[in-house]
Order: structure tokens, then sequence, then C-alpha cells
């Protein structure tokens, strides 16, 4: 059985695509500090798949710790790198914790892939890459304008790094962009726990509606947009996290010397931020309690995946439609309340 090292393995996207991985006849170990996720996530993965996942509660900018990892396990097959600081308001105000954390647990990752010939590397990316682009259904060949913040740097650099590594050393590496992953695994047993007040929509309408929240705002409406409001891709974190075992088994099927392939992971649709509401009011039977605020520092108009690449050369598709993202989002903030 092929061992994978998933790193934030107890974070959001980390511990899905973990059950992903399982449920398609991986072994699994994960890394995780617990700064920013709880090992709670471990119990959700077991409830699900009826494995236990061991992880390292290692901070991966202490390079020596993290090579313990790799003495204790010999044999890992793939690394799958999640770890990392991703708020982008915080990374406005902690530019150098963002690049320190960030970027420094990638480098040593990297180091102990050649050190310990793991030859398959997964980076988690983000659309943010994209900055604001001159056209809104981006592909992978669109070019990468100025990020827009400290964190979307980070993303940039980050892949830079994996870029040149992978072209000198024998590693295949494959860098995924994600656009907005939204939703939790239909079972409840694990989703998304954002720390503090959520920046991000879906967490924001949820908790709202429960009545974390007395109330959340929309963030503008006098966008040249259809309905004023911005356009995002909204994917379910079940479809990112298959992508990512089908872009493991790619990978090792190819198994390319030196490359780095990128690809888009979204759906494709463009949803409206009032859209996105009314279907969640469909869905839930809510009545969502928001008002209609400023436009928020930072945001972009609009944008979405064109994800002809990951279809076809992945064999990807997505299974989620927007009305479910917004259900398995309702039921795990549900489930958090009982
Ligand atoms: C989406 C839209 C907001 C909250 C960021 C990162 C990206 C990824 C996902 C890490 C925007 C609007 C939001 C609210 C609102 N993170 N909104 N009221 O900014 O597209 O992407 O998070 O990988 O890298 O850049 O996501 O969910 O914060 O915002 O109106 O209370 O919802 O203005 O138009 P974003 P988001």
């Amino acid at each position: 059985m092929q061992t994978i090292l998933v790193t934030g393995g107890c974070g959001y996207i980390g511990a899905h695509t973990i059950v992903d991985l399982i449920e398609n006849g991986f072994n699994v170990i994960s890394v995780d500090n617990l700064s920013r996720a709880t090992d709670k996530s471990l119990l959700g993965i077991e409830k699900i798949t009826g494995k236990k996942v061991k992880n390292y509660t290692v901070d991966l900018t202490d390079k020596k710790a993290t090579e313990e990892i790799f003495i204790e396990n010999p044999g890992i097959t793939g690394i799958i790198h999640f770890a990392a600081y991703k708020a982008v308001g915080e990374s406005v105000e902690l530019p150098l914790d963002y690049y320190e954390n960030n970027l420094f647990s990638l480098v040593h990752l990297l180091q102990m892939s050649v050190k310990y010939h793991v030859k398959h590397f997964i980076f988690s990316s983000s659309c943010t890459v994209y900055g604001n682009p001159d056209t809104t259904r981006v592909t992978e060949a669109t070019p990468l304008q100025t990020a827009a913040s400290p964190y979307g740097a980070t993303k940039q650099m980050g892949e830079v790094i994996v870029k040149d590594t992978a072209f000198t050393y024998p590693i295949s590496a494959i860098l995924l962009r994600y656009f907005n992953p939204v939703g939790a695994h239909p079972s409840t047993a694990i989703g998304e726990l954002p720390i503090g007040r959520p920046q991000n929509l879906v967490p924001a309408i949820t908790q709202t509606a429960i009545g974390k929240l007395p109330k959340m705002q929309v963030h503008g409406t006098d966008y040249d947009t259809r309905d004023g409001s911005c356009i995002r891709d909204y994917i379910h974190v079940c479809d990112i996290a298959h992508a990512h075992t089908l872009a493991l088994q790619y990978s090792i099927k190819n198994n390319q010397e030196k490359s780095c392939e990128v690809f888009n992971l979204g759906t494709g649709n463009g949803i409206t931020v009032l859209e996105a509401i009314q279907a969640f009011e469909k869905v839930s039977g809510v009545k969502l309690n928001y008002e209609i605020g400023p436009r928020r520092a930072g945001d972009i108009v609009a944008i979405y995946a064109n994800n002809d690449k990951a279809v076809k050369q992945l064999g990807w598709n997505c299974k989620y439609g927007l009305d479910e993202m917004m259900l398995t989002a309702w039921q795990w903030e549900q489930s958090l309340a009982k």
C-alpha cells in the first residue's frame, strides 16, 4: 500500500482529502501543528473510513523535526502539502509571519522530498495567484497579475519554488489552484471550522443562519456584474479532495522524473454573492439576515475557472452542485450546534 504524507491533514481541505485517499486505497500519515486546526478532524476521518490516521504535531518551519518524520517513515510515495496560513486580511497585517510560515515550511518539505527520494509532490495553490485577471474565466495559461495580498504572493512564490525544484530534481510536481472551496462531507463528520469571525462567505452565511452571528453583510452590490455583487467559482470540498487523489494517481501513472503541471480546480460556473445567498435560503428554508454594506478592500469583481484541463487530463468531474454545497454546509453548521 502506498503511503502519502498529507501536511495540514487536520484542516478543512486536508481532512476531506485524507478521506478520499483512504477510500482510494492509500495509506496516509498527517502532519499538522494544530495552530489553525483541531485533531478532532482525525476522529471524523475515522468515523467515515474506519481508519485511525496518525498525526505528527510538528511545525514544518522546524527543519529537524520535519526530517524526523521522514526518518521514521521511509518509503513515502508522495506528499500533498496543504499546511499554510491562508487568511487574506491577516496576511496584510502579518506579512512576515506569512512569508516565514508558508515558504520556510515548503522549502523544508521539498528538501526532505529530495533527500528521501519522495517523487510525487502536490502543492495546494489558489486562484488568488491570478490576482485581478484581465479575463474572468481563467485558464492555467492566464497570465498571473500581482497578487492582491501577501497570502496570494506566498502562493505565487510557492509555485515558483516547486517548479524550480522539479526542474532540477527527480520530482513530479502538480500545482492545484483551488477556486472557492465550500460545503462539508455529507456525513457531517468533518467540515470547515473557521477560527473567530468567519471571513469567507459560506461560513458567514451558515453562522448567521444558525444565530452565531446576528447578521452578515454583503460586501458591495455596486459592481459591474449581473446583480451587482461579486462573482466567484464555489466548489464543493469533496470535489476538491477527489481531484487530489486523481492528481496523485496521474502523477504516479505518468512517472515523470522532472515535471511540474498546473490545474485549475473550479466548477467553471461563476456565482454571485446574492445568488449564493438565494441558493442557501432555498435549501435551508431559512431567511438570511443580511444587509448590503460597502465593498471589501482587496476583493476582485469576478473570477471563475476554465477547468477543461483537469477534466480532460485528470478525468475529474465535479459531482456537487451549488444546492448541495449550501445544504452540506448548513447540515455541518447544524451538527456543530448539537
Ligand atoms: C467571496 C465573496 C466577498 C464574506 C478567499 C481567498 C482564497 C480562498 C477563499 C484560501 C467576496 C463576499 C464574503 C461576507 C461577503 N482562500 N463576502 N460577505 O475572497 O473570494 O477568496 O477565500 O485559499 O484564496 O482569496 O472568498 O468567501 O472571502 O469571499 O459579501 O461576510 O463573498 O466580498 O465577494 P474570496 P470569500
